[in-house]
């Protein structure tokens, strides 16, 4: 028999996979699992699109970029569910397991930082995982050189004509304040360019792109909120295995990848 179902989608090793960590597993474990390895899936999906788009804004096409980025837009949106599936998991019968994961926690996936940096979410990264292995510390490295989507963003500005600076480095996008212009906001060159390339209606793909960014802005920021108020119900306020907890999580939620778009909307 030539390729089937099975061989080309690697089906009986993908099912083997699914290992529970505790030695009597309890019913539970197993979606548990499941919904992270599913989790780690889209990630590697989203990153495969960003830089797609990443190469695309880079070419000038801000039209194929849109289209790919209402794609990222709902896999964060279907990572996002496996939160709703997971609260079908009372707080008691995760405790019957919880103890097993030891220190094992989300807060180590190198996937997801890879997915902050990728997007250009600018924060104090809790990167130096010891936990991470040598492959992927290389694939932060590499992320964190760059370029991000929104240094492609910035650079399809430029190709458009519109004077669009560089962000100041360490700007940080979870001081946890709305993303209100304040004072002296109409003065500042990115938001006066944003401006500009939203109301003069000049380049309708990039302000596709540029809506499309903000889509996937929100997307994350309601990722995280689910996240953290998931976590709450499972644990309340228990330390995280990973050594945070909850407040972390609601902090972190408060951050914005592209808090510029958001500002210039006080402008439009
Ligand atoms: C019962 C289920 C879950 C609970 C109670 C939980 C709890 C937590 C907590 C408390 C943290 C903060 C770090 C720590 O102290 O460990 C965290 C971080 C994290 N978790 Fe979960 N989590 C759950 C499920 C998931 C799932 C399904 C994913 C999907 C991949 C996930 C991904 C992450 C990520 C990426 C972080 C780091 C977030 C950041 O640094 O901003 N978690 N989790």
């Amino acid at each position: 028999m030539g390729i089937t179902y099975g061989s080309a989608l690697n089906i009986e090793q993908l099912l083997a996979l699914q290992k529970p960590f505790s030695a009597d597993p309890v019913h539970d474990e197993l979606q548990y699992v499941i919904i992270h390895q599913c989790s780690e899936l889209w990630f590697k999906l989203l990153l495969h699109e960003v830089d797609e788009v990443v190469k695309l804004l880079g070419a000038g096409d801000c039209r194929q970029a849109a289209r790919l980025l209402r794609r990222c837009v709902q896999i964060v949106g279907v990572i996002d569910q496996g939160f709703s599936l997971m609260e079908t998991m009372p707080a008691y019968e995760y405790a019957r397991f919880r103890p097993n994961l030891m220190g094992g926690s989300g807060f180590q996936s190198a996937q997801f930082r890879e997915v902050e940096l990728a997007l250009g979410y600018q924060r104090e990264l809790p990167l130096e995982q010891p936990a991470f292995t040598e492959a992927e510390r290389a694939r932060l490295g590499a992320r964190r050189r760059g370029p991000s989507l929104w240094d492609a963003f910035v650079g399809a500005m430029r190709q458009c004509g519109y004077a669009m600076p560089d962000r100041a480095p360490g700007g940080g996008a979870d001081d946890g304040g709305v993303a209100g212009a304040g004072p002296g906001a109409a003065a500042r060159p990115d938001l006066l360019a944003l401006r500009t390339m939203y109301q003069s209606g000049a380049h309708p793909d990039l302000r596709d792109v540029s809506e499309e960014l903000v889509a996937l802005d929100n997307a994350m920021l309601m990722w995280r909120t689910h996240h953290a108020a998931m976590a709450e119900r499972a644990i309340g306020s228990k330390v995280g295995t990973g050594g945070q907890g909850v407040a972390y999580l609601y902090r972190s939620a408060r951050g914005r990848c592209y808090p510029e778009l958001f500002e210039v909307r006080t402008l439009l």
